[in-house]
């Protein structure tokens, strides 16, 4: 059934203001293209309910009422487009010269049991659009050149923009697919939304019948990656807990009052980090996570790695066991304290200890870390060391002179050496 509209509403000023102008050229172009072929071309989902919260998304759906091959041939044959091959759920990248785009052929979904992959079938633009999976991200920019620019938002989606709701279509649209709860609740937090009624009765629904067990553990991953990433992980995992989601996670099923002071405190120095050491790559989401995990048993997180069928970083796993970090004395002693430790351990051992652990862990990583013995074994021998374990003692105990200050240049060295007697002149 074709959508209906009272009063067209052209948003093509509105993205004209935020949009760059090469996505509008293109969106013209694939719009014309559709056409002569007898096909609708939309513009759908998240980057419609962005441009009405004056942000720009990133991704840039697409959706085709038409065959994907036949609307593929002229833009890869004649313009230069690429393209991959569709997945078995009718998506595709679409490369253009100068934009990316995610094509879907326009679908309907049907879920042969709750929390399973769906099984697709092409539809029209009205089906696709019910399908999904909130109010606010089942709108739909039309690009046929007669009609380019006007908004289709059959379920009043501007409406819960303004209001601040997220809300389901249909009633079984969580327990098809529970993920929408984790997205729910990263929309909730990145717009500041609270659940529609009908979204609130799925949820509980959802959570009283143990549907999340029959979600597959790399899904629900996936999606709790997402919101581990979070900028404030703390008043994530809060509504996280409040919503009733404690037990997708480590340690949240009745969490000790001290996580929540050390996620504050992780967030904190993970933006000074970020801010200080630029150029070394942290995972946030691998911190948070370790915090968690610090915070329960080993057989409560052993059995969600399991299920996630995850397998942790062995360093990360080494920092974990080796939580809370002990303070760890003279400058030499901490360098070898703190050498094997992730960025992210570090962070977490901070956040869990106290400032005595931070200058430590600082100084070893904008200087310790990056010192380098001014000689090396060669060296050592040709002042008469002999190769063998007396040769290696002497390095390490340099190291520790370099690291405790006490040498800087091949002289020091040589007289640093000299004094402890393994040297003779
Ligand atoms: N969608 C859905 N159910 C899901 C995932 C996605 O209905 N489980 C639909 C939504 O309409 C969504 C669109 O697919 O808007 C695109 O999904 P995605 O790119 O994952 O999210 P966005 O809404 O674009 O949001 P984000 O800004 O987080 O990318």
């Amino acid at each position: 059934m074709p959508i209906h509209l009272a009063h067209p509403l052209s948003i093509v000023d509105k993205a004209q203001t935020l949009w760059p102008a090469s996505r509008l050229h293109e969106l013209q172009f694939l719009g014309q293209q559709a056409a002569q072929l007898d096909m609708g071309l939309y513009l759908v989902g998240g980057v419609l309910r962005d441009l009405f919260l004056g942000r720009v998304g990133l991704d840039w759906d697409l959706a085709l009422e038409g065959d994907l091959q036949e609307f593929l041939e002229p833009l890869q044959n004649q313009y230069g487009y690429g393209a991959e091959k569709p997945s078995p759920f009718l998506t595709l990248r679409l490369l253009g010269p100068e934009n990316h785009w995610d094509l879907a052929r326009c679908r309907g979904e049907c879920y042969p049991q709750p929390a399973a992959l769906p099984r697709v079938y092409p539809a029209d633009l009205t089906t696709d659009l019910r399908r999904r999976d909130f109010r606010i991200n089942a709108m739909a920019m039309d690009l046929h050149p007669d009609r380019f620019g006007t908004l289709l938002d059959p379920y009043d989606g501007r409406r819960d923009l303004a209001d601040q709701i997220l809300e389901v279509l249909h009633h079984r649209s969580f327990q098809d697919d529970p993920t929408r709860i984790l997205r729910g609740l990263r929309f909730s937090l990145r717009f500041d939304m609270d659940l529609g009624p009908l979204a609130k009765t799925c949820m509980d629904q959802v959570l009283a019948d143990g549907i999340f067990a029959m979600l597959s553990g790399t899904r629900l991953f996936r999606e709790l990656q997402y919101l581990l990433q979070l900028p404030q992980p703390r008043q994530s995992l809060e509504r996280f807990c409040a919503w009733g989601l404690g037990l997708l996670l480590p340690a949240l099923h009745a969490p000790d009052p001290r996580l929540w002071q050390a996620l504050e405190r992780l967030s904190i120095l993970q933006h000074r980090w970020q801010k200080d050491f630029p150029q070394d790559p942290l995972s946030s989401w691998l911190a948070v996570l370790m915090l968690l995990c610090f915070f329960s048993t080993p057989e409560e997180r052993e059995r969600h790695w399991q299920h996630w069928q995850w397998s942790p970083p062995a360093a990360w796993r080494r920092d974990l066991f080796a939580l809370p970090a002990a303070p760890p004395g003279s400058a030499a002693r901490a360098a070898r304290y703190w050498r094997p430790w992730t960025p992210e351990g570090i962070l977490v051992a901070l956040a869990l200890g106290d400032e005595r652990l931070s200058n430590s862990a600082r100084h070893y990583w904008k200087i310790q870390r990056r010192m380098r013995l001014p000689v090396d074994g060669k060296i050592l021998q040709d002042w008469g060391i002999p190769p063998g374990p007396a040769l290696g003692k002497a390095l390490e105990m340099l190291q520790d002179a370099q690291w405790n200050g006490e040498i800087h240049d091949q002289h020091e060295a040589y007289h640093w050496l000299t004094t402890k007697g393994l040297l003779h002149r």
